[in-house]
């Protein structure tokens, strides 16, 4: 059955990459119907919300969603981003992000929709002193702890590592940790490990090959995974999911980068990574597996971006991705 797929272009270099990776999508003929939504700043200045309900009535239509990216202004108050929006309103509580070369087969299972990023901020003493709450909930670490084993279990790996800072943050991550080794008691074949943040920062530029699922809270989920991309080619080359019950959201874990508007320069291979990981989601493992292989192709005859040492372009990446795929 055909699938009816959701592109939201947003803001900065959102638009280009996107519509790199449609391409790729529509030369794999699989009959999608593609409709796009209105998403950003740009969307905020046009409209007065950067999240409209038609936006939102599109996502929720859709069998999957492909993000590009957005700006948020930092000085607008009361604006908040429509990404975060977006994981909160459909519950997109797993925020998958793979790192994988060579040596390295490293995913961050990063819980998206509590921890620090749960909207409950405010100041006291006339503004000389801010507040934001870190909310963790029982449910909330355990479905998170509990995706990241099923999802260790199903691709064959035998380590998962729960990061927390159980140490200080003795509440919070204290019930993340206790929620951790409750959920690793059902799965006796998989290896539980525990990681204070700062020691896996650490672990991930001294020795990333030992760790293989990390699972852990929002912020600490964000910072670890800008981090381990470094590890894989950059922001350049990751991709993540946003994967709720219901509803599904894929992106490139850059920002808008909006220096890069117009260059030709951005590289798409994250977008169409994101594309890849869609594909996997919809059930297309086979032309996943096959999207997959033509980017490594393109990065092994290094057909790339100046990000990645190249001279292509954009375009010119892309065009070399869909001429893999049909060899
Ligand atoms: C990410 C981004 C977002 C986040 C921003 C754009 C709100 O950094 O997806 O990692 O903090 O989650
Ligand atoms: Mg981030």
């Amino acid at each position: 059955m055909s699938k009816n797929i959701c592109i939201l272009p947003g803001d900065g270099v959102g638009p280009e990459v996107t519509e790199e990776a449609v391409k790729v999508l529509k030369s794999l003929d699989l009959g999608f119907d593609f409709v796009y939504g209105d998403i950003g700043f740009g969307t905020y200045e046009r409209l007065g919300t950067p999240l409209p309900d038609e936006t939102i009535e599109k996502v929720e239509k859709a069998d999957a969603t492909l993000f590009g990216a957005v700006t948020t202004p930092p000085n607008i108050p009361n604006y908040s981003s429509p990404i975060l929006k977006l994981r909160k309103h459909f519950d997109l509580y797993a925020n998958l992000r793979q790192c994988v070369n060579d040596e390295i087969n490293m995913v961050i299972v990063r819980e998206n929709t509590e921890g620090l990023y749960s909207g409950s901020e405010r100041v006291e003493d006339n503004g000389d002193k801010a507040i934001t709450e870190m909310i963790i909930t029982r449910k909330g670490s355990e479905r998170i702890i509990r995706f990241a084993f099923e999802f260790a279990k199903k691709k064959g790996f035998s380590k998962v590592t729960v990061v927390h800072k159980a140490n200080v943050l003795r509440e919070t991550c204290g019930l993340f940790r206790k929620v951790g080794l409750e959920v690793a008691e059902d799965y006796p074949e998989i290896e539980m490990q525990e990681l204070l943040v700062d020691a896996c920062a650490m672990q991930l530029i001294k020795d990333p090959k030992q760790l293989q699922v990390i699972v852990t809270t929002n912020m600490f989920g964000d910072i670890l995974s800008d981090e381990a991309s470094m590890l894989v080619g950059g922001l350049g080359v990751a991709y993540s999911g946003n994967i709720g019950t219901k509803k599904a959201v894929f992106e490139s874990v850059h920002g808008s980068a909006p220096k890069y508007v117009g260059t030709h320069k951005i590289n798409p291979t994250a977008t169409i990574m994101a594309a890849k990981l869609m594909l996997e989601h919809l059930g297309f493992h086979k032309e996943a597996l096959r999207v997959e292989n033509a980017v490594k192709k393109a990065i092994a005859d290094k057909n790339v971006t100046p990000d990645l040492d190249g001279d292509l372009t954009t375009q010119q990446v892309t065009e070399s991705i869909i001429k893999n795929l049909e060899e």
